[in-house]
């Protein structure tokens, strides 16, 4: 049976990524910080698809166990997907240094900290597909949340890089860029309808997206249309703007 590896597996969008993936019989190693939530999750998976569910321990901020965490895998699935992320708190991060590398070093540096071995031991196989969730507010940054959007922007250029890297060695990237998805990360915040989707629409397109080796995803279409309007307004005019 197929394996996959999913990092931040106490996501919503890990969880019905999961439950999407052991619905096709995949076999799941969930990795996350929250032990007791994971082996609940576990339990709930394994009890409603007959699936093997393996939990981990991992913390993406915690760099220095990241090569103990691969070498207990022993052997890295086919599928491995990034679903971890912190918004944080905008203003705070700001003021506060703590808040904003909390921030950066989630999104970004524990996302290369953990896909640089994983990525190494794929391409030297010539097989594997590396799934990360970045964020359509790394295409441009807005003082609303610049920090998370800076962070994203480098985790989306460093997928990008790694899909042209490993192109060459048949190991697939899929960048996913959801837009506003109702989740824990959102749940005070008040999202328009039209350009807000459930975890389950985004697990159900990225397993599509994976099927048909999709370079890019946005889960409603409707945010590339939104994205190309924003990166289009020129600098002088997109700074002027309450964004
Ligand atoms: N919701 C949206 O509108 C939206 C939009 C665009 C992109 N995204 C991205 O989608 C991904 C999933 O987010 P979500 O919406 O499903 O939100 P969520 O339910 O709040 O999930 C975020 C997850 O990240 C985990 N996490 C945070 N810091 C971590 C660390 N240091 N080590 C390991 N895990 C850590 C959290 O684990 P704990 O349970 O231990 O805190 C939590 O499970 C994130 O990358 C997010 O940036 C979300």
């Amino acid at each position: 049976m197929p394996t996959v590896l999913i990092l931040g597996a106490t996501s919503d969008i890990a969880q019905a990524i999961a439950r999407e993936l052991a619905a096709s019989q995949y076999d799941l190693i969930l990795a996350a910080r929250n032990m007791n939530y994971i082996k609940r999750i576990q339990k709930d998976i394994q009890i409603r698809y007959g699936v093997r569910v393996k939990p981990m321990y991992f913390d993406a901020t915690s760099y220095e166990q990241h090569a103990d965490f691969i070498r207990q895998i022993e052997v890295i699935p086919e599928l491995v997907i990034v679903c971890f992320g912190y918004l944080g708190e905008q203003k705070t991060a700001q003021a506060n240094w703590e808040e904003a590398y909390q921030i950066l070093a989630t999104n970004y540096i524990g996302a290369v900290s953990i896909l640089n071995p994983i990525a190494q031991e794929m391409e030297q196989r010539k097989r594997g597909i590396i799934v990360g969730i970045s964020s359509v507010a790394g295409e441009r940054g807005r003082k609303s949340n610049y920090l998370y959007g800076s962070a994203k922007a480098g985790f989306t250029a460093y997928l990008s890089g790694l899909r042209n890297r490993l192109y060459a060695s048949g190991v697939h990237v899929l960048t996913v860029k959801p837009g506003y998805v109702n989740t824990k990360m959102t749940e005070n915040k008040d999202l328009p309808k039209i350009l807000t989707t459930t975890p389950e629409k985004v697990a159900r397109n990225i397993c599509r997206a994976i099927r048909r080796k999709k370079n890019a995803l946005y889960v409603k279409r409707i945010w590339w249309l939104v994205m190309l309007i924003i990166k289009c307004i020129p600098e002088s005019i997109f700074k002027k703007l309450n964004l």
